[in-house]
């Protein structure tokens, strides 16, 4: 991103179904990124469920174990569902797959100010980030995330 002045803050919230595995994992790979570039001030970066299954619950394990093996932590993170007022606090509202852009969409209502996108969009990629909770394969969703984060840290 070519907007980093002193005043420049991008809100940047990360969605999946749970907010157990794939949008925490984005939310603590993003900061990571950011905080290596200096860029901490200029971002602020949470995640959200689409459902309510897992609401107030810690990173699931898998998913700490990838992170970890980064040298990422994501102690502090509880799960929590995202809500309509999420589409004006936060200027990117990023989901993992067709599914959530769906339900992200029949959460907020329109995206009249074009702020929901899939993260793999960003990595130029028309590709889902499939459910870790579902397929075990926290290493390939790792891969995706990262490639993914550095695409929204670098676009233009
Ligand atoms: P996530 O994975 O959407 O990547 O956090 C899931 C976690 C929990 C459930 C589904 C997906 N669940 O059905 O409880």
């Amino acid at each position: 991103m070519q907007f980093f002045g002193e005043k420049t803050m991008i809100k940047v919230l990360f969605v999946c179904l749970g907010n157990i595995c794939r949008s925490p994992m984005a939310e603590f790979v993003m900061k990571d990124l950011v905080k290596k570039e200096g860029l901490q001030d200029n971002f602020y970066i949470e995640s959200a469920a689409t459902s309510y299954e897992e609401c107030g619950n810690p990173v699931y394990p898998p998913a700490v174990r990838e992170l970890s093996k980064h040298g990422i932590s994501c102690a502090e993170k509880r799960a929590r569902t995202m809500t309509k007022d999420d589409y004006k606090r936060f200027d990117y509202i990023i989901g993992m797959e067709d599914r959530n852009i769906t339900i992200i969409k029949r959460i907020i209502g329109a995206d009249t100010e074009n702020k929901v996108y899939k993260l793999m969009h960003f990595a130029g990629k028309d590709e889902d980030i499939a459910d870790p909770w579902y397929t075990g394969d926290f290493e390939g969703v790792y891969k995706q995330i990262a490639e993914g984060c550095r695409g929204l840290l670098e676009m233009d």
